[in-house]
């Protein structure tokens, strides 16, 4: 064999191995003659592309009538800016579609190194074209998968949410029934009042300044009684659960205003001075629920009667803290009694579902484990002081607000 043959077929040989790779890597190879506009492609070239490999030489026309018509004014545009004199680009990549011969479609990224002359004319485009349809179609099937996790996890979300809200107007419904009583009870004596004023005029109405003082009085108690039924109507009414700022002396004065026409005269409610405090951050209604449960507990620990104590104070938590506040600023609530107390016992179950030491009809053992579940999700946390004969105190720390 002569020197010239060797070269020959180890040229061939080569060229062989090269044209495998590539058909292989489904990865055809170009070459663009920039001033005559003939294009060269590599038989795999011309495979990925559903053409007859004959067609080895062709115009940039040819190139762009298979664009896919959504691609093709993005894609030729993208190969004209590259191999302008302005962008001076060396290189060249973009992915964009191409439509076969049968009507199929496939996903091309193609990359290139874009020669120039000294004064900085493109003359040649030497590339590659890689087929990515399959790449592409994963990625599409992805994102669709994505897309409907999302939605699912949207819709649970939204589920738990409607529960939430159901059960948490129940709770209220509940605790407000635990009250009802003392409610009529108080409307009761208003009633009364409004009685009996109404038969001091209706036995002496010529006694004009009796008749004006008994008015006043009157006018006062309807005052009261509409002062309260508002209230509860307002305590009833269903709504979402949304977390807005909560000024702590309006909530705890309104609440105590409330326990005193209800639990009764042998209870006292008084309010810790808490004025000056920045607000918290909690959904109104819910905070107002779980204070009204401890109010209630506390109520149900005093069966003779006392005092109910509720107090606020600003909470600042740096390191470790007993109820796994994390670090930031925090409202501290308290619903003090000197009630029963309860032993250690008794004091590590309080918060479990269901946990009651109260007959059926009067415990469901769900106060305290729905008020610590509401100060958890709310960011907070609840605990319990208590020793047997020495009253409760429960604390709840909600976030403060900004
Ligand atoms: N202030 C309190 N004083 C004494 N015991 C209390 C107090 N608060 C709660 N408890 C105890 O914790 C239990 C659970 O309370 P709770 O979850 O509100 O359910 P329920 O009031 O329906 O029993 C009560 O049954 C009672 O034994
Ligand atoms: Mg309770």
């Amino acid at each position: 064999m002569t020197e010239a043959s060797r070269l020959q077929s180890a040229l061939a040989a080569s060229e062989a191995r090269l044209r495998r790779v590539q058909r292989i890597g489904q990865v055809g190879g170009f070459e663009i003659d920039l001033s005559s506009g003939i294009n060269l492609r590599s038989a795999e070239y011309m495979a990925v592309q559903g053409l007859p490999a004959a067609a080895v030489h062709e115009a940039h026309a040819h190139w762009v009538a298979r664009l896919h018509p959504e691609d093709r004014d993005r894609a030729e545009r993208r190969f004209l800016e590259a191999i302008s004199e302005a962008s001076g680009a060396l290189d060249y990549a973009q992915e964009y579609r191409i439509v076969t011969p049968d009507g199929g479609v496939r996903w091309i990224s193609a990359r290139a190194e874009i020669e120039r002359d000294a004064e900085g004319r493109a003359l040649r485009m030497v590339g590659a074209h890689h087929d990515i349809t399959a790449l592409r179609e994963t990625q599409a099937e992805l994102e669709r998968l994505n897309q409907a996790l999302e939605q699912r996890v949207r819709d649970e979300v939204e589920k738990r949410e409607a529960a939430q809200a159901r059960a948490a107007h129940a709770e209220r419904m509940r605790a407000l029934g635990q009250l009802a009583s003392g409610i009529a009870h108080d409307m009761n004596n208003l009633l009364q009042s409004v009685q009996s004023g109404a038969a001091i005029i209706a036995r002496a109405p010529d006694q004009p300044d009796q008749v004006a003082a008994v008015a006043e009085a009157l006018l006062q108690a309807a005052d009261r009684g509409t002062a309260v039924t508002s209230r509860l109507l307002s305590f009833a009414r269903q709504a979402e659960l949304r977390a807005e700022p909560v000024d702590p002396a309006s909530l705890l004065t309104q609440l105590a205003e409330m326990l005193r026409h209800s639990l009764g005269r042998r209870y006292a409610c008084q309010v810790e001075p808490c004025a000056q405090l920045p607000p918290l951050l909690a959904d109104r209604r819910q905070l107002e629920t779980a204070l009204l449960n401890l109010a209630i507990n506390a109520r149900d620990a005093m069966p003779g009667g006392g005092l109910i104590s509720l107090s606020a104070a600003a909470e600042r938590v740096a390191g470790a803290h007993p109820a796994g506040l994390a670090p930031g600023a925090y409202i501290r609530l308290g619903v003090r009694d000197d009630g029963m107390g309860m032993d250690a016992e008794t004091l590590a179950r309080v918060t479990e579902p269901f946990f009651t030491t109260k007959p059926a009809e009067q415990g469901t053992g769900l106060g305290l484990s729905m008020a610590k579940g509401f100060a958890e999700q709310s960011g907070g946390g609840l605990a319990l002081e208590s020793e047997p004969g020495e009253g409760t105190l429960v604390t709840l720390w909600l976030p403060a607000a900004g």
